[in-house]
This record gives structure tokens, C-alpha cells and sequence, in this order.
């Protein structure tokens, strides 16, 4: 393989740079072409492809974002525009593909494999942590810390004025983030949607805490929770009566800032081994790191199969804010 193309994709998630970088280095150090596609699907459809060297993934390990650019391309979800891109990119030269971002990602990238026979190899880049086939994907640790950061935060003025927040964090539909960061900020109840917990219950444990001489709280909502986000959750239960309450979206922060040396190193140690796989003639599989040991793991999988959430540590959180 002489030639391999690299791209982000989907929503963006801070040590997306430090696996250019170590996408684009480990390939030179192969002596093969780095090409690099910019906006993910979206740029591939249109052709945006740019040569990458030594120079282009300079000074970027400490950066959020993506350097290449992101998008959500929904004309790439059409058969005949897949067909175009896969005819541009090897037009280029490109012989192999690294694919970073999310579950659409991957599940992009599982097209350009089995219908166009590119060589592909996924690499996890989400905050959410909703990948099979990986115990931790790149940008969640970031997240997790920012938003933990967030509600350090909320605490202090939750304290002042003795009031109950709900905060609510990113994660689409999985409850990784908010899990981590309930038990890291001492959340007093942890709202995720593969746990069912009516407003009706909440109410009660409110009102229980409140009757012990809880006179401040903070409740972490996962976006995905099956009740609604924490607008609608703060809503129902002012309805409920007795309690006053206030509602914090922490959103797209949690996608930015300074990636934590846990996600670079996961970024460069991803970066370089999805290199390392198209090398050895791997393809349509996804890289990711279970107990330390790099693994790979058929894209298909890493969709198909669910990641569970650690009970372990929800019911310790639980216990502990009791
Ligand atoms: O997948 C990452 C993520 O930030 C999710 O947590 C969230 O649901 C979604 O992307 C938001 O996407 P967008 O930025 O396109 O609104």
C-alpha cells in the first residue's frame, strides 16, 4: 500500500488531532502518501482532498477539534453518492482509508468497504463512548472531565442558595457521560436511559432528601434519558409541588477544549495501530483498546453489539449519594 487517506467525521471530540497526527506520522514513517479528506463524507463526496506531510499535524496534539473539519452528510447516505465518492477517492491513488469518528462513521465506512472494496479501518472518535469494541473512545475523558468541571461549578452557587439543579449532559443515546460524571461530582441522582427513573420517583427522592436536610442537590440528565432532557424533567416535577428547582444544559462545551493526556495517548496509540492494520492487510474493522491491549473488532460489531454501562458504578454512585 502506497497511499492512504484519513478523514474525521460526524461530531467532533478533542484528541481528534493527535490521531491525525499519528495517523499522518506513522504513515510517512512508512513511506507511503498521506491524503487528507476534509469534512469527513461530506468533502469526500466533493473531492476535498489535500496531501498531508510532517508540517500539516504540527503543534496539534494539544488542540480541540479536527484540523480536517467535520459534517453530518446526509447525501452520503444515498447508494449512488457513496458510488461517487468511492470512484474520487481512488481516482486519488487512495489504496486504504482511516476512518475517525462515531457510530455513523463507522457505519459509513462500512459501506465504502463492503460495497466499493476500499480497504477501511475505523478508528472510535465520539464524547459519547457508545462504540462496541473499545473501553474507552477518543473524547470522552475530555467530556467527561469539562463537564464534571461544569458542575463543580453549579455546585458552589447549588450550595449558596441551597437550590436543586439538574444538569444535563451530552451522550445522545447512552448514558456513559453521564454516569462518569454523576459519580465523579457526587450527583445525588443519576439520570440515564438505561435505567428507568419516573419523574414521579424523582420527585420522592427529592423530597426524601430534602426530609434528611439535603438542602441542595444535583441531578445529572443524560440527553437520551427516556423522561426528557432536564428542561422538561425540572417542568415536571415543579409540578409535582414542593420543590424549587433550576435546569442547566451543559451542550456543545462538552465537545470543545484541550484534549487530557488520557485521550491523546488513546488518539496516537489508535492513530498508529489503524495505520499498523491496513499495513497488515486488515480492513472493514475498527481499532480500539480493551483492557490495555489494542484490539480490532468487525465494524459491524461496533454498532450491532451494545456497550454496556458499568452497574458496577451506578449502583455505587447511588449508594454513596444516599
Ligand atoms: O455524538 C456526539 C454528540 O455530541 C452527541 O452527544 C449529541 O447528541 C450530538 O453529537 C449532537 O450533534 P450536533 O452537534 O450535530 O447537534
Amino acid at each position: 500500500m502506497n497511499t492512504i487517506g484519513v478523514f474525521t467525521s460526524g461530531g467532533d471530540a478533542p484528541g481528534m488531532n493527535a490521531c491525525l497526527r499519528a495517523v499522518v506520522r506513522t504513515a510517512l514513517g512508512a513511506d507511503m502518501r498521506v491524503v487528507g479528506i476534509r469534512r469527513g463524507y461530506a468533502g469526500m463526496l466533493c473531492g476535498e482532498f489535500e496531501a498531508m506531510n510532517h508540517a500539516s499535524v504540527s503543534n496539534i496534539i494539544q488542540l480541540g477539534g479536527t484540523i480536517l473539519k467535520t459534517a453530518r452528510s446526509k447525501d452520503f447516505c444515498e447508494r449512488d453518492q457513496r458510488a461517487c465518492s468511492a470512484r474520487l477517492v481512488k481516482e486519488a491513488g487512495v489504496e486504504g482509508l482511516v476512518a475517525i469518528g462515531g457510530d455513523g462513521t463507522l457505519r459509513g465506512a462500512q459501506c465504502l468497504w463492503g460495497e466499493h472494496g476500499i480497504p477501511i479501518i475505523g478508528v472510535p472518535g465520539t464524547i459519547d463512548n457508545d462504540i462496541y469494541g473499545t473501553d474507552e473512545t477518543i473524547g470522552y475523558d475530555t467530556a467527561v472531565n469539562t463537564a464534571l468541571d461544569a458542575i463543580d461549578k453549579i455546585r458552589d452557587t447549588a450550595t449558596s442558595h441551597e437550590r436543586l439543579f439538574f444538569v444535563e449532559v451530552m451522550g445522545r443515546d447512552a448514558g456513559f457521560i453521564a454516569l462518569s460524571v454523576g459519580a465523579a461530582g457526587g450527583a445525588e441522582m443519576i439520570l440515564v436511559p438505561e435505567h428507568d427513573t419516573g419523574v414521579e420517583e424523582i420527585h420522592r427522592t427529592i423530597l426524601a432528601g430534602i426530609g434528611q436536610g439535603k438542602v441542595s442537590s444535583i441531578i445529572v440528565v443524560a440527553e437520551g434519558d427516556e423522561e426528557g432532557g432536564a428542561l422538561e424533567i425540572a417542568r415536571r416535577v415543579r409540578q409535582f409541588g414542593g420543590v424549587e428547582c433550576r435546569a442547566t444544559i451543559l451542550g456543545h462545551t462538552q465537545r470543545g477544549g484541550r484534549p487530557t493526556a488520557r485521550d491523546r495517548i488513546l488518539a496516537s496509540e489508535l492513530g498508529a495501530a489503524a495505520v499498523n492494520a491496513l499495513l497488515a492487510g486488515k480492513a472493514g474493522q475498527m481499532v480500539g483498546r480493551v483492557n490495555g491491549e489494542i484490539v480490532l473488532t468487525p465494524l459491524t460489531d461496533t454498532w450491532g453489539k451494545k456497550k454496556p454501562l458499568d452497574e458496577r458504578l451506578y449502583e455505587l454512585a447511588m449508594a454513596l449519594a444516599a
